[in-house]
């Protein structure tokens, strides 16, 4: 199936298709999201421990917990990305871990796009490694990298360079009004 900015979110996605939730939980609606948000609670004690006697933390997921660390649609191949990558949940969670601490790191994947930037005080990384045929095409590099150590001898690593898209945005705002596809986009949609 080809995919283009029309196709909904529901075919493009193979989760949708390959997974069947039990009971209430539905891919159609937040119940998903809120579900496995809610499996966190099971460590709330292990978590109120790492806050009283660490000083520097790091959290994980899968999916993505902002908008902001993904590109604009306009720049996207798949344009409803977006809705499909991660939940307000999750970085509320990812909050309430790190608070006011002063060292917040938080690593996430899915979008394979390269990512490294602070905001709102929590630094979040995205190092992936791609599958061979993703390494293969890469536009910026990334047939020969390896795995990014973030942090070593009770330090944080420097930041992930070259890193293509939090570097993008660290020079350009973010302009959600304009509609205007990027040129690669463009290119591609003609194509079709
Ligand atoms: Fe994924």
């Amino acid at each position: 199936m080809a995919l283009d900015c029309l196709t909904s979110t529901t075919k493009a996605c193979k989760d949708f298709h390959a997974c069947k939730w039990p009971g209430e939980l539905s891919s159609g609606d937040t119940s998903l999201a809120l579900y496995f948000d809610a499996i966190n609670d099971n460590h709330l004690n292990a978590v109120k421990e790492i806050q009283r006697t660490c000083s520097q933390i790091i959290t994980f997921s899968h999916f993505v917990p902002r908008q902001e660390l993904c590109p604009e649609k306009r720049m996207l191949f798949y344009p409803k990305l977006p809705k499909i990558i991660g939940s307000d949940f999750l970085e509320f969670r990812i909050r309430s871990i790190h608070g006011i601490h002063g060292s917040a790191c938080h690593l996430f994947g899915h979008t394979h796009f390269v990512w490294d930037a602070v905001i709102d005080g929590i630094r979040y990384v995205q190092a992936p490694l791609a599958y061979p045929r993703e390494r293969k095409r890469r536009m910026n590099g990334g047939e020969n990298w390896l795995p990014f150590c973030i942090y070593s001898d009770g330090k944080f690593s420097d930041r992930l360079t070259p890193c293509y898209w939090s570097d993008h945005y660290s020079a350009n705002p973010r302009t959600p009004d304009n509609t205007e596809l990027a040129p690669w986009v463009a290119r591609f949609y003609n194509q079709t």
